[in-house]
């Protein structure tokens, strides 16, 4: 397929990650790009080999340029696509989709008005054991799950210097919750279905930021089962899930050091099984075995900016929409609620703001 052009909005660390991961794509092409600081932009181009503007207006009037991907910090979505939607380009971002269920709301309604293709960055859904995950509970593999374990952390908190956007309540309400959570409030909600409510704790620990960097939240799902979330910004990278099933436990982790590489993610993550076993030679005797599930390798950042490009060129629908979007951000959003307010808050409370 001819690739899709693509501008990338705000050209920081993630972007080029990002940028790095597109150039081994055939299905988009980075053509240009566009930050407030020049330094930024020109050393973007340089490293990349693209374009660059020096304002979203001359982004946006180019016509090679189909897409852009908005890779901006939380606050800056909702803006960058109004204009890019209005502009006819379609349009991939960053998780989370917006600061606040209001962006959401707007970013929802400039895509329908629009009929632009979206899609939401939320990679982690698409790793290789996540999706295994997917298959092995869909099929009634483990049994029944009565509840999940998540964590998500890095050392983010112990790095962050006031001024940064992550140290604001405001830009990332929620602090690790937000930034990192995110991804595993769309896993869960992926695997289990819509969360109902939820509870907090969130605290400010061994940090120079005002913003919070430990957070423990109890989920409970329409469907009666419930799951625990950790989301930590100050101890060493861990990505874990944890599935209890009826008739087996899962156990996935990934090497956080492994993140951004993701041609290798998979490769550095671990899925087991936990179940019974018979004894040959002692029926009476049953023993828990863990045995390595195999799965199909993805590359999460490649496998959803190929999906995008993919809907623009048939005109299909992308897996993660601005519905999904809305609801992880707002299960994260509910936690900081909780934690604020200490007591329990549906979700449906948090859409309805
Ligand atoms: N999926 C993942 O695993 C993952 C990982 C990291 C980050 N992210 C997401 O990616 C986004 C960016 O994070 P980051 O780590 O790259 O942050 P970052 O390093 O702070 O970069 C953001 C960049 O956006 C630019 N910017 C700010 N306001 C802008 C505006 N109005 N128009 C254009 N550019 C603007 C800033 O540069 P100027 O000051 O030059 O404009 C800044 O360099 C966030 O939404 C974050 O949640 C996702």
């Amino acid at each position: 397929m001819h690739p899709v052009g693509l501008a990338i909005i705000g050209l920081g660390r993630w972007a080029n990650v990002l940028a790095g991961v597109y150039e081994r794509s055939d299905n988009v092409r980075v053509i240009t790009g566009f930050s407030r600081t020049r330094e930024k932009r020109e050393a973007f181009a340089r490293r990349h080999g693209c374009a660059c503007e020096e304002s979203l207006d001359a982004v946006l009037a180019r016509s090679d340029v189909e897409a852009v991907a908005v890779i901006t910090p939380n606050d800056q979505h909702a803006d960058a696509i109004e204009r890019a939607a209005r502009a006819g380009k379609h349009v991939y971002v960053e998780k989370p989709i917006a600061v606040s269920i209001a962006h959401a709301n707007r970013i929802d309604a400039v895509i329908r008005e629009t009929g632009v293709t979206f899609l939401c960055g939320h990679s982690a859904r698409r790793l290789g054991g996540v999706r295994q995950m997917k298959r092995m509970i869909d099929r009634g593999e483990i049994g029944d799950v009565s509840m999940v374990e998540a964590v998500f952390s890095n050392e983010r908190g112990l790095e962050l210097e006031e001024g940064d956007w992550r140290g604001d309540p405001a830009k990332a309400p929620g602090g690790p919750l937000i930034q990192l959570g995110v991804h595993q409030t769309d896993n869960l909600e992926f695997l289990l279905g819509p969360v109902a409510r939820v509870t907090s704790v969130g605290k400010r620990m061994y940090t120079r930021v005002r913003n919070v960097t430990v957070s423990q939240t109890l989920l409970e799902f329409q469907s009666g089962q419930s799951a625990y979330l950790g989301a930590n910004w100050v101890a060493p990278g861990v990505f874990t899930i944890n599935v209890y099933g009826t008739k087996a436990n899962l156990f996935y982790s990934l090497d956080f050091s492994w993140w951004s590489r993701s041609d290798v993610t998979d490769a550095h993550s671990i899925l087991r099984k936990r179940a019974f076993t018979q004894m040959d030679d002692d029926p009476d005797h049953r023993l828990l075995c863990d045995t390595d599930v195999e799965f199909p390798p993805t590359d999460h950042l490649r496998d959803e900016i190929e999906e995008f490009a993919l809907a623009i060129r048939s005109g299909g629908e992308t897996e993660v929409g601005t519905r999904t979007a809305t609801r992880s951000l707002a299960v994260a959003l509910a936690a900081v609620k909780s934690s604020a307010e200490r007591r329990a808050v549906e979700i449906q409370e948090i859409l309805g703001e």
